[in-house]
């Protein structure tokens, strides 16, 4: 059961380790049940507000298609719409917002405009990426390698984030974290994550056993590891860094030098997509037998099935 004072989901570090399990299970059962043919309408009459400030995929298109699976409808509202913050105060869009949809879902540039729906919204604000975090994706990766490991428990596997220090890495720390798995952040010097962020998991890791290390060298990071995980080394809304990023991220690539690295014939590699293929990852990799890409891009419908019922239900 999802707490009373629960009502958003912002970032993975705001919900306890047996909420996120509670839901992981939750997700785990309305899966099973669409594979046997279909969700219960949980969610019929309720529609989903989807405000978006940046292009997407699978968060537009996994969000829309849960409510649907589960009776339910989305809204979809592109950048030009709603111009959040722009056309009118973020307070403004969510008061108004608040009496016409049961749920909001938002990707946004900036994190503190997420927090202010959320401070202005009488109805339950999920967040679909800011530039600071992507818990969403964060939790539906843990939902696909409990899934992966036969729905045992994650403690103590070996989680290696190598690339950027960003939206996602921030969200993989503290969801990794709080499920007590050894997670390693490795970024090229200047790219890490904040000390705040990592101090922040490192109090949910004493807590849960888990451990969080962070490392500028990915050879010796990938060492050991059940997981190496990358995402792109310029994120939306960093284009004119691109082509300074490419030269410093290069030594970073997942490729099958570095998986190899790992020592681990079974190691498994994880990237959110979209993939910027022959910069961050190689296709050998991503397409490789190691690879649960897109899997994983799969359960962000299952994963997010649940965060829904959880928030809206
Ligand atoms: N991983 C992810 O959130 O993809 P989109 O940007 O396509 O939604
Ligand atoms: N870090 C990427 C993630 C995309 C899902 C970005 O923010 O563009």
């Amino acid at each position: 059961m999802t707490p009373k004072h629960i009502t958003d989901f912002i970032s993975i570090a705001d919900i306890p380790r047996d909420v996120l399990w509670d839901w992981l299970r939750m997700a785990k059962a309305l899966k099973e049940e669409w594979q046997a043919g279909g969700n219960k309408p949980i969610l019929k009459g309720k529609i989903l507000g989807m405000v978006f400030q940046k292009p997407s995929l699978r968060t537009r298109v996994s969000f829309d298609v849960g409510m649907r699976h589960l009776g339910g409808e989305a809204l979809y509202l592109s950048p030009q719409e709603i111009r959040l913050g722009e056309r009118e105060t973020v307070a403004d869009a969510a008061a108004v917002l608040s009496g016409y949809v049961h749920g909001i879902m938002a990707r946004v540039f900036a994190h503190s405009d997420i927090l202010q729906l959320a401070e202005h919204a009488t109805v339950p604000v999920i967040n679909g990426l800011s530039d600071f975090n992507h818990p969403c994706q964060a939790f539906c990766d843990m939902f696909t390698l409990y899934e992966h490991w036969h729905w045992q428990d994650l403690a103590g596997r070996r989680l290696v984030f190598v690339g950027d220090g960003n939206n996602v890495a921030r969200s993989l720390v503290f969801a990794g974290s709080k499920m007590g798995m050894r997670v390693t952040v490795c970024t090229p010097p200047g790219y890490e994550i904040e000390d705040a962020v990592i101090e922040r998991a490192r109090a949910f890791a004493s807590e849960s056993g888990g451990e969080v290390v962070v490392s500028h060298d990915p050879r010796k990071a990938v060492r050991g590891a059940d997981v190496i995980y990358t995402d792109v080394w310029a994120s939306m809304g960093q284009e004119a860094e691109a082509e300074q990023r490419r030269r410093v991220f290069r030594p970073y690539q997942v490729n099958r030098d570095l998986v190899e690295a790992s020592g681990n014939p079974n190691v498994l590699v994880m990237h959110c997509l979209p993939a910027h293929r022959g910069e961050e990852i190689t296709d050998e990799v991503i397409d490789g037998p190691h690879s649960i890409v897109f899997r994983q891009a799969h359960n962000r419908l299952h994963g997010q099935k649940a965060i829904l019922v959880a928030l809206l239900g």
